[in-house]
């Protein structure tokens, strides 16, 4: 007994190691490609000669590999690992400009970021800056933040208690216990869980690239729970699990204040998400030199020099399949097509299909690309319910997979522009994460169900950042001048009359309600930070869910793509959706497919990678980091 038993795990073991070490195909971090610092590129025109390349069917190469729709970090990520083994990728990007939520903005003079405010995990050496070196060729750099780098402000005004929250894997609960005296225990122990959940996130990504079979046997096993810590945290809620550390409300608070990263209440999240964040920043918080622009500005000459190119204002309408009624017409074929058709053979409609290219829209007219394989960025929503045809979005299990998921919460985004230095205003290199109390879940509650005009008067949770504080450039780029970006959730169903209107002139009634969420948020800054003043404010206005559905196409407005609910994390969810598709050649990236922020969307970007080179990415990226760390080491001579 016991010996079949031994001998059953050797080679459970075994297959798995098989699937961990997988690696036939070209390896894109074979060699070192970073090149010696360029100077820095900050003139618009320049900048827009690469990011702003609109589509003309003249403009596609031939001969295609890939065809990618949408250039966030997910599609631009995926582009660049393909043309880096000499792929030729096309990125189709609906907005006028490439980045997706890298992508920045400038109105009044004023340059804004969307979708970047700060990013963990960036020390020199660690697999996750030596992916990002090579993937931007070592011309992209990162300013570290303050230290404190996030602070966590709670109650009103009259009783306001600031906490500020520091990097280091020592000084991070040091810094707390100093807050909470008689608490140690309490923070010693969310530490010990939040690290070893945190750290069990590779069998996230085992789960997503081994065999379907392997991964259900693991899963209908319960061997999945009994060898991961992190699927063992993943189906607890946050709040469960701090209520049992502490009775402490604002400790409990100041635990999950991060939630907002990932953007559901903590008795909604899953202890699995909100461990990876805490272990995210817990070497520190950086921010991209020169602004979130520079991030596609150093990607996108990787993707064309092998071929490749990245046209924006080229709305992908749907994917084109040809059938293979047409390509094989045959009379024997045609008998099997009818008795597939009548006998209702759902593989052999997804056989009967052959994926061709995708149709771009431009006015009225369709321009038809082809390519033999198509890789989206545009989220699990936006690929299975606008893309594809009626009869493949009917497959059950096109229809399971959506079963899975549901939309995350809209955002809301306030973009300030100030009159001022930093300094004459106050403002540094860090966020505020500021909150009218310490019970979050009642709060988030009552303000996303709430009436729309009545939770405009009082927003309960306000992220605040100067992403102009953060950029040691922003100086000489627009001296005098400062930025500050606030971003809080809102509802969609609240703005969704307005969705088919002109995004520029959406109609009074849509501002006024704005203006409510402005108002409201403004009286939280000025409170905040006494050195801004309304004489300073030279330019603000927000962006709702529908503004995000019409820059990031975003479609119900989310500020994270796919909810990152417990549901989220079940292992069924987690293995089934993965880069490949129920549809051959068809894939998908970016944070839908993995998980949301930019490290997320990245390592989905890394896992589609993997499943299309047949090689396991993510081990070559921690390969990479160990040889530059030697290479880095021999050439400071030690
Ligand atoms: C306000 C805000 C603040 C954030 N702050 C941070 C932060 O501080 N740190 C962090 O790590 N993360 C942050 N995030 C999250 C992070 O930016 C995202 O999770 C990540 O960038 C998503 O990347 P992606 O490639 O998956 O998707 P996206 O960047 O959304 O890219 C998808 C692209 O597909 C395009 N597209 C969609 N449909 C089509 C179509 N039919 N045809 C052509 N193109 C199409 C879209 O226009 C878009 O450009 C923030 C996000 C938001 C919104
Ligand atoms: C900005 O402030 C300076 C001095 O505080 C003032 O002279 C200038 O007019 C202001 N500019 C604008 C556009 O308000």
């Amino acid at each position: 007994m016991w010996v079949i038993v031994l001998i059953s795990c050797v080679a459970l073991i075994t297959v798995i190691l098989k699937y961990v070490f997988f690696s036939s195909g070209p390896d894109p971090f074979e060699k070192d490609s970073r090149e010696p610092l360029k100077p820095m590129v900050h003139d618009k025109k320049e900048l827009n000669k690469v990011l702003k390349q609109g589509f003309l069917a003249s403009k596609v190469p031939e001969n295609l590999d890939a065809i990618v729709i949408g250039s966030g970090i997910g599609g631009l990520g995926v582009a660049v690992l393909l043309a880096k083994v000499g792929k030729k990728v096309l990125v189709l990007e609906q907005h006028d400009r490439a980045g997706g939520c890298c992508h920045t903005f400038t109105e009044k003079g004023f340059e804004f970021d969307v979708g970047i405010h700060y990013i963990g995990d960036l020390l020199d050496h660690k697999p996750f800056r030596c992916m990002l070196d090579q993937m931007t060729n070592g011309q992209l750099q990162w300013e570290p933040l303050e230290n404190p780098f996030d602070q966590v402000l709670l109650g009103p005004p009259e009783n306001r208690r600031r906490y500020p929250i520091y990097s280091g894997r020592n000084r991070f609960p040091e810094e707390l216990k100093k807050c909470f005296p008689g608490e140690e225990k309490a923070i010693d122990e969310y530490m010990r869980l939040a690290k070893k959940t945190g750290r069990g996130i590779w069998f996230l990504a085992l789960l997503k690239l081994c065999p379907v079979p392997l991964a259900k046997f693991l899963i209908y096993t319960g061997l999945v729970k009994h060898l991961s810590f992190f699927f063992k945290m993943a189906s607890r809620s946050l709040t469960d699990v701090v209520n049992e550390l502490t009775e402490n409300k604002d400790l409990r608070a100041v635990f999950t204040y991060i939630f907002g990263t990932y953007g559901n209440m903590p008795k909604d999240a899953s202890f699995a998400m909100h461990s990876l964040l805490v272990t995210h920043y817990l070497n520190g918080a950086w921010y991209p030199k020169g602004g979130a622009a520079q991030i596609a500005y150093h990607m996108i000459p990787i993707i064309e020099k092998a071929g490749g190119a990245v046209l924006v204002r080229a709305p992908v309408n749907r994917i084109l399949f040809n059938s293979a009624k047409e390509a094989y017409g045959g009379t024997a074929f045609l008998a099997l097509w009818h008795w597939a058709e009548t006998h209702g053979g759902d593989t052999f409609t997804a056989f009967a299909f052959m994926l061709s290219g995708v149709s771009v829209l431009k006015g009225q007219e369709e321009i038809h690309v082809h390519a033999p394989m198509v890789i989206s960025n545009a989220g699990i929503f936006n690929t299975y319910e606008s893309l594809l045809p009626k009869e493949l979005q009917a497959l059950p299990d096109i229809q399971n997979q959506l079963s899975m998921v549901k939309h995350g919460e809209g955002g809301l985004s306030i973009f300030i522009g100030l009159n001022g230095s930093k300094e004459e205003l106050g403002l540094k290199a860090d966020n505020y994460w500021i909150f009218t109390e310490n019970n979050y879940d009642e709060l988030v509650e009552k303000y996303m169900n709430g009436e729309r005009e009545e939770s405009s008067r009082k927003i309960p949770l306000l992220f605040v950042a100067s992403p102009s504080a953060k950029d040691p450039t922003w100086e000489q780029r627009s001296p005098g001048k400062s930025t500050l970006s606030l971003v809080s959730f809102a509802n969609y169903a609240w703005f969704e009359e307005w969705k088919d209107g002109k995004v520029t002139n959406r109609g009074p009634d849509y501002k006024d309600l704005k203006q409510g969420f402005i108002d409201s948020a403004l009286e939280v800054v000025l409170d905040a930070f006494p050195k801004i003043t309304r004489d300073k404010i030279e330019y603000i206005d927000a962006g709702t869910p529908i503004t995000n559905t019409h820059y990031i196409g975003a479609p119900k407005g989310e500020i994270y793509g796919i909810d990152h609910g417990v549901a989220r994390f079940s292992p069924e969810l987690s293995s089934t959706i993965r880069p490949q598709t129920p549809l051959k050649n068809l894939y998908l990236t970016g944070q839908d497919v993995f998980l949301c922020g930019f490290a997320g969307a990245l390592a989905g970007a890394l896992t589609c990678g993997s499943v299309i080179l047949n090689r396991n990415l993510h081990l070559d990226a921690i390969a990479l980091a160990k040889r530059t760390k030697h290479l880095n080491n021999k050439l400071k001579g030690e």
